[in-house]
This record gives C-alpha cells, structure tokens and sequence, in this order.
C-alpha cells in the first residue's frame, strides 16, 4: 500500500438497482455515481491503489444495494462514461468485473462496520472546517447526491463520526472528493518530507 488508505461513501437516493436503463442520468443520476467513482480512483494513467469506493442505491426496483469498488484489484476500466455505463450495466446484471462487488448491505450497516476501524467524516458545507481538523488514519468520507443527505441518514451517520466542511461553495459530490483526494495526497507527502 503507498498511500493513506482512504474511501468514499456516496449515498444515492434514486439511483437503479437493475440494469433496465438507457443512459447513467436517467438512472436516478447514476451519472453522479460514475463521476465519483472516477473522481475516487484514478490518477493520470494510474489507479488508486489505497482507496476504496461504496456507493449505496435507493433507487428502484430493489433497494438498497451496495457497490463497492476496490482500486487494489479494480482492472479493465477507463474514465470515459461509456466505459462506465457498460460496467454499471455488467455489475448490475449480477455479472462479475474485477474489483467490483455488489450485495445487500445498507448504509447503516456499512457505516456501523466501518466505524469499528476508522473515523468517519460527514461532508456538509456547515460541518466544521477540514483545515482545523486532524484527519484520523484511513479516513472514511460520507457524501450526498445532487439533492444531498437526508436527514434521517445524515444523523444516522452522524452517530459515528463528525461533519465536515470544505467551505461554503456548495460543491458537486466528485469535485468535493477531488478536494480530499487533494488534501490527503498533500498529508502524505508532507508527513514523508
Ligand atoms: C451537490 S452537493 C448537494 C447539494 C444539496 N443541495 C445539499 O444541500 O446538500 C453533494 C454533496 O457534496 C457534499 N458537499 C458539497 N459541497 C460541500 C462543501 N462545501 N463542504 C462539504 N461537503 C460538501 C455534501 O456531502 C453534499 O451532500
């Protein structure tokens, strides 16, 4: 492992879980979903070997269902959304990828497992600032969709970790992880020098 392990919970309120659609906008935003994945994983030309990305789906017909892709074995991917819709096709059909699992876990059990070993930060424009907090080992990151938490969820999480601000400009769910991807990149190699 080189990095700060690190992972991202986006939690999807519409988003499919069958492969019956056309296209990742239509699919209660699976688009976001994609774009997160993205945003989570790769460096130019490289994927991110230390972290890991769950997307929760509450959208129809059988919700939830927890994706979950691991940059250490994720292989046979590239950036682009038609690459992605195909895997999000594959996986959803129940069809295997390389580094991509789905199940039935919800949020909050995901949550609960997580926080017996890592802090879990809840991203919030009101939350406390990220420059005046001390990010714990393997951080894990919780983000809403185009809509945001709700709020039986956010307090749901919120009973594990703290939330956390990146300051006031509401920012979309992939540039909020490129900011952290940022940050933590920096930490690193700070805390090497
Ligand atoms: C597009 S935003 C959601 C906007 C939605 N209108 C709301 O009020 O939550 C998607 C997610 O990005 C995160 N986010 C956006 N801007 C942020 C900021 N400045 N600081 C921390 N998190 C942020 C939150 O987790 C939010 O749920």
């Amino acid at each position: 492992m080189n990095g700060i392990m690190r992972e991202f919970v986006l939690f999807s309120r519409l988003g499919k879980t069958d492969a019956h659609w056309k296209n990742l906008h239509d699919a209660g935003r699976l688009d976001i979903v994609y774009e997160c994945a993205v945003a989570s994983l790769f460096l130019s030309h490289a994927i991110r070997k230390d972290v890991i990305f769950h997307a929760i789906l509450n959208g129809p017909p059988n919700p939830p269902l927890h994706l979950k892709i691991d940059g250490e074995t994720l292989h046979d991917v590239r950036t682009d959304q038609q690459t992605w819709t195909q895997i999000l096709k594959k996986v959803l059909s129940r069809k295997h990828h390389p580094g991509i699992s789905v199940s039935k876990t919800s949020f909050e059990a995901l949550i609960r497992i997580k926080a017996q070993t890592a802090p879990i930060y809840v991203l919030e424009e009101g939350g406390k600032d990220i420059n005046q907090i001390q990010l714990g080992q393997n951080p894990v990151f919780v983000l809403g969709d185009h809509v945001g938490l709700p709020k039986k969820v956010e307090n749901f999480a919120l009973r594990f970790g703290q939330k956390v601000s990146l300051g006031k400009q509401p920012y979309l769910a992939a540039t909020c992880i490129t900011i952290l991807n940022y940050i933590l990149d920096r930490k690193q190699s700070a805390d090497k020098s």
